[in-house]
């Protein structure tokens, strides 16, 4: 009946989502959306309630999606559709064992995401932040041959942790800077990835030690969750920079405060930390070397539009019991 179809297409959206999204939502037929229409993460106890008896979620990579909200949701819960990529904020053994369909937004957000990863990377080895405010607060005096020099990527070595989606698009920007030799790490060689940077496999360690430009682009899995520590920035030259745009948590900050203010690497971009957002007394902040960007790397307006709607789109074929455009395979 009507009123089985309609409950059978119940969601919750747990932010306020760009229009475009929203829209395919409220004009599928039968879909009854209920939203926590905020620019501010749902809170707990509002998100317990608002997926009570809800058969499609349409989450963020704030909202942790774990045992409890899946408890909460009941039996009715069939799809979960997160707008990111990342996927690590849901707890994937339990969906899985619900029977629990989830869809997710690979690919639309790699140009903008690897733009970013650029970006962050020329603004740590030129110290872009730290030389603009030079200008701002006097400290520019005059043109000094040795002031506000950096790194750059003309004959370099450039390390990519993960030569995935994102780690291929910084790759293919990086190279026609004048990189020299690219190197990668992951689970393994990925030959027909590799072919077109000419980049060589190498074990975590080699890769520390050789890159003047270390690039972190892998998922956040129990592999990857701390592995850039003491050891590794340890291996790293004193004049390399390190950026990572892919999740905090694969990073130990205390660790990598410690090589940057002991001089141990030269610089460091971040666009992910751990927590988000890092409180504004966090000591990393307090280092000029250090460029903190709030987790902008997909923040286009096209690109966040596109996402929403292969969000909203992942979301109505997975109620609809039809192959979404992009399932995450569990
Ligand atoms: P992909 O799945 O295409 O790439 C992930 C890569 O991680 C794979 O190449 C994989 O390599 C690698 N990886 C997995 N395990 C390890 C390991 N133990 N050591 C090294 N590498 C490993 O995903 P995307 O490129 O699309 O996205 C990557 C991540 O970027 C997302 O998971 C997300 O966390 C983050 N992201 C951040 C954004 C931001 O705003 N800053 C925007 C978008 C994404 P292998 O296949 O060999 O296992
Ligand atoms: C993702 O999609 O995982 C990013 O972190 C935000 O776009």
């Amino acid at each position: 009946s009507a009123r089985v179809a309609a409950a059978a297409m119940s969601v919750f959206v747990t932010r306020r989502i760009p229009a475009e999204g929203l829209q395919v939502l409220s004009q599928a037929s039968g879909c009854r959306v209920q939203q926590w229409d905020s620019e501010e993460p749902v809170p707990r106890a509002e998100l317990l309630a608002g997926v009570a008896g809800t058969r499609g979620l349409l989450c963020l990579l704030s909202d942790r999606i774990d045992r409890e909200v899946l408890d909460a949701a009941g039996p009715d819960l069939k799809v979960i559709s997160t707008l990111s990529v990342g996927f690590d904020h849901l707890a994937l053994d339990e969906i899985k064992k619900r029977g629990i369909r989830v869809g997710y937004t690979p690919d639309v957000l790699t140009d903008a995401t690897a733009e970013l990863s650029v970006a962050l990377l020329l603004s740590a080895c030129r110290r872009l932040p730290e030389a603009a405010e030079q200008v701002k607060s006097g400290g520019w005096t005059t043109w000094k041959p040795l002031w506000m020099c950096g790194y750059g990527l003309s004959d370099s070595t450039v390390g990519i942790i993960g030569l995935g989606r994102i780690g291929q698009a910084v790759a293919r920007r990086l190279k026609p800077f004048g990189v020299r030799k690219f190197l990668y790490t992951g689970s393994g060689p990925k030959p027909e990835n590799a072919a077109e940077f000419g980049a060589e496999f190498v074990p975590l360690k080699r890769l520390a030690e050789e890159s003047d430009f270390v690039v972190v682009t892998c998922a956040l899995t129990p592999a990857t969750q701390g592995m850039c520590n003491k050891d590794f920035f340890g291996r790293m030259k004193k004049t390399s920079v390190f950026v990572n745009t892919s999740r905090g948590a694969v990073v130990n900050q205390e660790d990598l405060y410690n090589a940057l203010a002991s001089g141990q690497i030269a610089a460091a971009g971040l666009d992910v930390t751990t927590p988000e957002p890092l409180p504004t007394d966090h000591p990393l902040l307090s280092l000029k070397n250090c460029v903190i960007l709030p987790h902008i790397g997909s923040a286009t307006y096209a690109t966040r539009s596109t996402m929403a709607v292969l969000a909203a789109n992942n979301l109505l074929a997975g109620l609809r019991g039809e192959p979404m455009p992009h399932e995450l395979k569990l």
